[in-house]
């Protein structure tokens, strides 16, 4: 079982569906006068635009992934623009800017495992549209830094949060510093329902826009759907009240996955503190990880392998593709069409983009001595060693005692 939520669904969602099925309004808009009809959808967009201490939610039937995409668009991000972004991500964030038209401009990583803010600061040009600050393995990003220079510079800064549902910097839920965060609910995060997403935004134009672009460019009514003047043409990603329905029974449990993820990281932590060589990640406000991940830190890379292998895990540099000098079919510019925009651009002024193995030093350095080990998330491509949400005290102790028994083992 791959993240938190997906181990704990029971009666609560099961409810919650049942309740869609017997009301027999199935879609997002429903009328305001039957009892009968439960605005799943429209309640989880309120619940979480409220964590995230900001006025607007937008679910979406396309994770992530979409979510990204449609705020991009709805930012006016197009053709001829650049995105900012971590080379340490998983592609969805990449994927998004290249069907945008727009150009990922791949930035490095620090020791946050998140977006080096100098580093940023240095790859803006007159083309950069957005900044996408992706909030990677459930820590957040240097917001503070990372916000200032987006505004300083007059572009919008979107936070990637899809690994992070339930992080806090300085007390606010991750996705209400910039212009418009956006989370995914696959069954690998804090929360699932097995494929949505969520756009939150402060700002009621980009709600506007983003419902446009979401629903055939419809102005939003949450309940029931308008049939006013369209902006523009838009697409269909709407939420299900079935995902919406989901997603409130296992919102409830998010108390319960935090203070449980955090209290089997101590245990693992308090246990590798034994071997000083271990380093660690970098948390900007470590009151507010998440603590799906323990972000551990060799001396050398391969150290970092050979205790990999030994408790069958793999070092991020090798975590599929989250890191950019693995993803192929960005190095080779694929796309669908193979057409236009970013990487088939007429117009020789644009920026196609430039993507090579070993163009991320400082990032490279860093993953390749390093590795998750899963506190509450067991992907094989990204943490295959290590927790899982129903794992107790003891176990935590047993997979510490063998990471740490493992390091003492490679370390002469
Ligand atoms: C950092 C990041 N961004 C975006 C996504 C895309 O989310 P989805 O799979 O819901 O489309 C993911 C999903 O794994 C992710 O980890």
């Amino acid at each position: 079982m791959p993240g938190p939520g997906i181990e704990l669904i029971g009666a609560e969602e099961t409810a919650e569906v049942m309740e869609v099925m017997q009301s027999g309004y199935l879609s997002r808009y429903g009328p305001s006068d039957d009892p009968a009809f439960g605005a799943k959808v429209h309640r989880i967009e309120r619940t979480i635009a409220e964590l995230t201490g900001v006025r607007y939610g937008l679910g979406l039937h396309g994770g992530g992934s979409a979510a990204l995409w449609i705020t991009l668009l709805s930012l006016g991000v197009g053709a001829g623009d650049e995105v900012i972004v971590p080379g340490f991500t998983y592609v969805a964030s990449i994927s998004a800017i290249v069907y945008s038209g727009a150009t990922p401009v791949l930035a490095e990583v620090d020791e946050t495992f998140n977006l080096d803010p100098v580093d940023v600061e240095a790859r803006i040009t007159s083309r950069t549209a957005a900044i996408l600050v992706v909030h990677m393995l459930g820590a957040p990003a240097r917001i503070n830094q990372l916000k200032a220079i987006a505004d300083r510079h007059g572009i919008p800064l979107i936070e990637d949060c899809a690994q992070a549902f339930g992080a806090t910097y300085e007390g606010r839920g991750v996705g209400g510093f910039g212009a418009a965060g956006t989370f995914s609910f696959n069954e690998f995060k804090t929360i699932t329902c097995g494929d949505g997403g969520m756009i939150v935004t402060n700002d009621e134009t980009l709600y506007e826009r983003c419902f446009a672009m979401h629903d055939q460019g419809h102005a939003p009514d949450r309940l029931e759907s308008k049939y006013a003047p369209r902006p523009f043409l838009g697409m269909n990603l709407r939420m299900t009240e079935l995902s919406g329905a989901v997603l409130l029974g296992q919102v409830r449990k998010l108390d319960q996955i935090t203070s449980h993820l955090r209290a089997n990281k101590a245990i693992v932590k308090d246990i590798l503190e034994e071997v000083p060589i271990i380093d660690y990640r970098t948390l900007t406000d470590p009151e507010g990880d998440l603590a799906t991940h323990l972000v551990v830190l060799l001396p050398n890379a391969e150290m970092a392998r050979e205790v990999a292998a030994d408790v069958g895990s793999k070092t991020l540099s090798e975590s599929g593709w989250h890191t950019y000098s693995r993803m192929n079919h960005l190095l080779e510019k694929r796309t669908a069409s193979g057409k236009g925009c970013p990487f088939d651009c007429g117009d020789p002024s644009h920026s196609h983009g430039d993507y090579r193995a070993g163009m991320l030093p400082q990032t490279d350095a860093l993953l390749e001595r390093s590795m998750s080990i899963g506190i509450g998330v067991r992907d094989p491509n990204l943490a295959p060693f290590g927790l899982r949400m129903r794992d107790g005290a003891d176990e935590a102790r047993r997979v510490g005692t063998l990471f740490r028994d493992a390091v003492i083992k490679h370390r002469a």
